[in-house]
């Protein structure tokens, strides 16, 4: 017997206000034909003002335990992926954990950036499997518009915010691919890379909040590199190939990358969910959104073999073999 921790509800919330691509063509030398061509992108949400991480967080996880047919009293355990958190602490994990109305059990903030979201399903996993918690809740959610250069054209048209959340369930399985559930998962860093994608302010340097700065090409590069061969590492350690993949559920940071590396992968672009073209890149948000938009398409169907791979600051980037 292996205890999985298997997928029960899944949900998203995205900010009202809608941002088209031609929106900065009016303050920037840039174009909608630009950015739709270099990076797949047509338009992205904004959150409100005073509209924060963890008021999206948290309407994704009501949307996700509604799904679930769960309440927040049901969870163990909250685990939010962000860099975005509304303060410096206390983690927005815990004020998520406040808004949904969970009183009981723990909730934590995981900071991975894009990876953010793979890195804290594999931690979920984890307490599940070693009997610590019996429901998680994961949570990616981000108000990158706060932290953007809007003088850089480079970055401030790629981002967007937004949140996804899925409710995680110990289940039994046999110890085989053929079980639900979260089958395997592959995490690395490498800090020799921070100076590729980092904020340039932080609580014990500016003491700022900082702005985005990003060496897109170089990110580019590794991303094509390293996000395949993640994605063959957890696949080989479930046993599995591309051959078994029904859905590819990637970091949607640039269409680009996301075509890249299905071709590396041999699996072709109708079994890969792709939503950047409506959210932008939401960095930890972009993966449960997709599985959420997924879902709801009608994409993604119970027993369906889901990889999820994404790169991030750090460098940091991994991947999780799921079966839906
Ligand atoms: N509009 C018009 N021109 C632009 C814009 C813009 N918005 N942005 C850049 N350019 C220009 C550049 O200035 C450059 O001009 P130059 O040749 O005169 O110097 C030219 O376009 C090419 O620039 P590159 O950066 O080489 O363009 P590239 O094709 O690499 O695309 C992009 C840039 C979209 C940023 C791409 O590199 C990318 O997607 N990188 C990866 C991003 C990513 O995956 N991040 C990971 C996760 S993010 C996270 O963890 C927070």
């Amino acid at each position: 017997m292996t205890l999985r921790a298997v997928v029960r509800g899944v949900g998203h919330h995205l900010p009202a206000r809608v941002v088209p691509n031609s929106e900065f063509e009016s303050r920037l030398d840039t174009s909608d034909e630009w950015i739709r061509t270099r990076t797949g992108i047509e338009r992205r949400h904004f959150a409100a003002e005073g509209e924060t991480t963890s008021d999206l967080g948290a309407a994704a996880a009501r949307a996700a335990l509604a799904d679930a047919g769960l309440a927040a009293g049901d969870l163990d355990a909250l685990i939010l992926a962000t860099s975005t958190a509304d303060l410096t602490f206390p983690s927005a994990a815990t004020m998520i954990q406040d808004k949904i109305g969970m009183t009981g059990g723990f909730a934590f903030d995981v900071q991975a950036v894009c990876a953010g979201f793979v890195f804290a399903l594999a931690n979920a996993s984890a307490l599940i499997s070693s009997g610590q918690a019996r429901r998680v809740m994961v949570v990616g959610a981000e108000t990158f518009s706060r932290i953007l250069d809007f003088d850089d054209r480079s970055t401030c048209v790629l981002f967007g915010d937004g949140a996804g959340a899925v409710v995680l369930e110990a289940a039994e399985g046999e110890g085989t691919a053929r079980d639900r559930g979260v089958l395997a998962t592959d995490l690395h860093s490498d800090g020799r890379y921070r100076e590729l994608l980092y904020v340039d302010g932080g609580v014990s340097t500016t003491r700022t909040a900082g702005q985005l700065r990003m060496q897109g090409n170089q990110v580019f590069r590794h991303a094509v590199e390293k996000l395949a061969e993640t994605a063959h590492a957890a696949l080989e350690k479930a046993g599995l190939n591309s051959g078994d993949v029904d859905w590819i559920v990637p970091h949607q940071a640039n269409l680009r990358i996301i075509t890249a590396t299905a071709s590396r992968m041999q699996v072709p672009m109708e079994r890969v969910v792709v939503t950047v073209q409506d959210h932008g890149n939401t960095s930890a948000a972009s993966i449960p959104l997709a599985l959420s938009v997924g879902r709801e398409r009608g994409q993604i169907k119970r027993g369906d073999l889901i990889v999820m791979e994404a790169i991030g600051g750090g460098l940091t980037w991994g991947s999780v073999v799921l079966r839906w």
